[in-house]
């Protein structure tokens, strides 16, 4: 069928209304589940408009648990305050990732042509408390996944100073964060200047999400071709994932497509349940395309092996699937290094690599009981050996 331009500006089909609803970009105008969340941001930033200096805080909870989302309701709402002393700035650390970045995008929103030219940290610096000394102003700059940021020991240190040079007016940062251990890797210094205040999101449980993707229903699905059995599941598995909001809206972003793609008229059990082998599939690709080499050569030769059909040495978990001897793997992989012309690396090595392997969810390792040559080591590829080998033929390419 020829394409046509209604579809190419997503107007809809036999599923969807409008499927841009269940996208992370899209913006449900309440925020269920997060009054507690909102209220203490707003409490900790309230200040500013009363003319003094908010506290720092750091916000951290898993991810999808509506961190980036409610700091950026709370920046529309102070911004709705419509009071000219106190602007807020949203940075995502992940493309502003050093001090310098930082500064140079805050110059940048009080005045386009300025940051375009290279000037030195200093300069920039000099202009931001210039700026917010001659209007009184308090900067709230909220620093979306604050850990990616190189040097920022150094910009807390910069920001919290910055306040003694300022004789009118404040900065003030929120840091949100999902990795439980960025905090340890401050300095003691920075450390307790960060973390004035802190927030912490819980993850969503299965009503919560319930309650979060009904929202949208109506929005993203025509009418009644959703079960609701369907989107009860959907919310079961996410709150079983860390209660990820992001992952739930994901099951029924894609539960939808398939159903459409298989023609059905309606989104089942069955089409949720699919979705959530296509998402953990997405998953692993992303994360065996981001190990080291010799990572994926590892799993690589496990999947090789796993696919075998001369592989003889019959071993069965209980379930009933097949585990493979961990020093034949390593033989395999071994020749296979030799034949690439890379040097494989020792036997001890690969036993970390194993190891790594099993933490991250990619394989599972068993050890046998007495009598299957003393005590070996079994071990099984968690993912389809012909996925795993697709996506590192392609890595290795
Ligand atoms: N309370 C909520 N109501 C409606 N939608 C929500 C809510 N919380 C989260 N979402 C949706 O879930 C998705 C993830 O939320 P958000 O981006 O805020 O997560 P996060 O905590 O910042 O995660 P990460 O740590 O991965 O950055 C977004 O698409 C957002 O629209
Ligand atoms: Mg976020």
């Amino acid at each position: 069928m020829e394409p046509t331009f209604d579809e190419l500006l997503n107007k809809g089909d036999a599923i969807f209304k409008d499927k841009s609803v269940l996208s992370p970009h899209y913006v449900p105008e309440t925020l269920l589940h997060r009054e507690a969340e909102l209220r203490k941001i707003m409490s900790c930033l309230a200040p500013a408009l009363q003319g003094k200096k908010p506290s720092n805080t750091l916000i951290y909870g898993k991810t999808g648990s509506g961190k980036s989302i409610c700091a950026k309701r709370v920046l529309q709402k102070l911004y709705d305050q419509k009071e000219a002393s106190v602007s807020g700035v949203y940075l995502n650390c992940r493309v502003y990732d050093s001090r310098y970045k930082i500064v140079q995008k805050v110059v940048s929103d009080f005045d386009a042509d300025v940051a375009k030219t290279g000037h030195s940290f200093s300069v920039l610096y000099e202009k931001v408390i210039d700026k917010l000394e001659t209007e009184s102003k308090h900067l709230v700059l909220v620093l979306d996944e604050i850990d990616v940021v190189k040097d920022l020991d150094t910009l807390v240190y910069t920001l919290t100073r910055a306040n003694d040079d300022l004789k009118a007016g404040s900065i003030s940062m929120v840091g949100i964060s999902n990795k439980v251990t960025f905090k340890q890797k401050l300095d003691a210094r920075s450390r307790s200047s960060l973390c004035e205040e802190e927030i912490v999101f819980p993850p969503y449980n299965a009503l919560q999400l319930e309650a979060i993707l009904s929202q949208r229903v109506p929005l993203a699905f025509r009418d009644n071709v959703l079960e609701q059995s369907g989107l009860n599941i959907a919310a079961a598995i996410a709150a079983g994932e860390s209660g990820d909001a992001r992952y739930a809206l994901t099951l029924l972003l894609k539960a939808g497509e398939l159903a459409l793609s298989r023609g059905m008229k309606k989104v089942s059990d069955k089409e949720v349940e699919a979705a959530r082998v296509a998402a953990d599939e997405d998953k692993a690709r992303e994360l065996i395309s981001s190990l080291p080499e010799h990572l994926q050569l590892v799993l690589y030769s496990l999947a090789v092996v796993s696919q075998d059909v001369q592989y003889k040495r019959l071993v069965e978990d209980d379930d009933g699937q097949k585990l493979f001897f961990s020093g034949e793997v390593y033989d395999r992989y071994s020749a296979m290094c030799k034949k690439m012309g890379k040097e494989p690396r020792s036997a001890r090595w690969y036993r970390e690599y194993l190891h790594e392997l099993e933490t991250l969810g990619l394989l599972i390792s068993v050890h046998s009981g007495k009598g299957i040559r003393g005590q070996a080591t079994l071990i099984k590829p968690v993912y389809p050996a012909d996925k795993i080998r697709k996506v590192i033929e392609e890595n290795l390419k």
